[in-house]
């Protein structure tokens, strides 16, 4: 037998096809920039295109909004299960377990048929964020505040936490960190998802699966950890340039920063930095923002290394005076769309996932009775 050709990580390795993303020449959904795509749609949109393939007409996007609105609430006995949790339950993981818990209220749970999948993908994009709203009423030992029907999935968002109107703008900034986060190839989660689909199992065990491996600070969890590097690095530029060559010397990672396929830059995070700068001036204060971008000089002089989209996201969620922990969680109700997309396109034309290992283990020896074993 001839060794495969092994790269750590899979680092640059095709494993698949898809014609969903690409992040040859620029990220693009489905063949549109995403550059354009944040200018020009909402997320609801966007959300439509990565599970259809086209943009949706004026008339589609009424009738996609209306079915996922309707589906915006959770089972009773989920609700009373996100009561029960302990007090130090992360959202990221109780989001994890009611994701689980869902299939067994989907009547199409087990149907893995194109249509079923659809249907179950929409029902998840509308359920997620319920969720995470409803854990952090139940958290805080506050009921949970009724979604709206007549809000996108970003001011419905918005207000099932705060119980207000979001402004327009709020809901601008976070409708375009949504489309940037929605869809990435195959990133550790959408693989993980994709994995899963292949053996037949089922959408939400794929998306289970999804959101534990998003959860790690080396993808999904790095936006949770940007606003403590920005404290930790003392508040002002100056302090912050002396901090950040610090943390190089002792060989700490910078969260936020790096990537495994954009080594030049991250567009999603050229894209959201206006958007962190104006939640940042109208919150009143804008010494985080200067304190990040002393912090990106130095990495690109130092490291050349630049930020990818986590950065800005974590400055603008804060700034948008979101709680921190419900970082990760946002970036899930956003990547539910390409990780259902994925799990869509692995099962219409399914070929099971099962890669080789290269073994570095002892050669073939004996087994020794067991009274002979040192
Ligand atoms: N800060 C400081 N040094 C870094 C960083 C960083 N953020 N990222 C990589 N390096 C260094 C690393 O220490 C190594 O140095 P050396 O060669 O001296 O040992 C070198 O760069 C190569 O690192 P690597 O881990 O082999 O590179 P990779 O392509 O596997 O890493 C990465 C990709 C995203 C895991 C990494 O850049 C990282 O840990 N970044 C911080 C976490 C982060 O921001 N994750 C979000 C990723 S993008 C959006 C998302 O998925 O949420």
């Amino acid at each position: 037998m001839t060794t495969p050709a092994y790269s750590p990580g899979l680092e640059g390795v095709i494993a698949g096809e898809t014609a969903i993303c690409t992040v040859e020449g620029g990220l693009s959904y489905r063949g549109y920039f995403v550059g354009d795509l944040a200018e020009h749609c909402s997320f609801d949109e966007v959300a439509y295109l990565l599970l259809y393939g086209e943009l949706p007409t004026a008339a589609r996007l009424t009738a996609f909004q209306a079915r996922v609105a309707a589906a915006r609430r959770l089972p009773p006995p989920l609700r009373d299960f996100l009561a029960a949790l302990p007090k130090w339950t992360t959202p990221l993981d109780a989001l994890r377990t009611v994701v689980s818990g869902l299939a067994h209220f989907d009547q199409d749970a087990s149907d893995n048929s194109h249509d079923a999948n659809v249907r179950k993908a929409e029902r998840l994009l509308a359920q997620i964020p319920v969720a995470v709203a409803d854990h952090y009423s139940l958290s805080r030992g506050t009921t949970p505040t009724l979604a709206r029907q007549d809000l996108s999935h970003s001011a419905n968002f918005l207000y099932m936490l705060r119980r207000t109107d979001p402004s327009p703008e709020e809901v601008k900034a976070l409708d375009v960190s949504l489309i940037l986060y929605a869809e990435h190839e195959f990133n550790a989660s959408t693989f993980a998802a994709r994995v899963i689909a292949s053996t037949l199992s089922d959408l939400h065990s794929a998306v289970t699966g999804a959101i534990g491996a998003l959860k790690g600070p080396l993808h999904g969890g790095a936006n949770e950890k940007v606003v403590d590097i920005l404290t930790a690095a003392g508040g002002t530029p100056e302090a912050a340039e002396g901090w950040v060559r610090g943390a190089l010397a002792r060989k700490e990672r910078i969260m936020g920063f790096g990537h495994r396929v954009y080594k030049a830059g991250d567009v999603r995070a050229d894209i959201l930095k206006s958007y962190a700068r104006k939640a940042a001036e109208a919150a009143g204060s804008v010494a985080l923002e200067d304190t990040a971008d002393a912090i990106e000089r130095v990495m690109a002089a130092e490291k050349n290394m630049h930020p990818n989209l986590d950065w800005p996201a974590g400055r603008l969620y804060h700034a948008m005076k979101l709680e921190i922990p419900l970082y990760t969680p946002i970036f899930a109700m956003s990547r539910i769309a390409g990780w259902s997309a994925h799990v869509i396109e692995q099962l219409d034309n399914n070929r099971l996932i099962r890669p080789r290992a290269l073994y570095k283990g002892p050669d073939r020896r004996p087994v020794k009775p067991i009274g002979e074993r040192g």
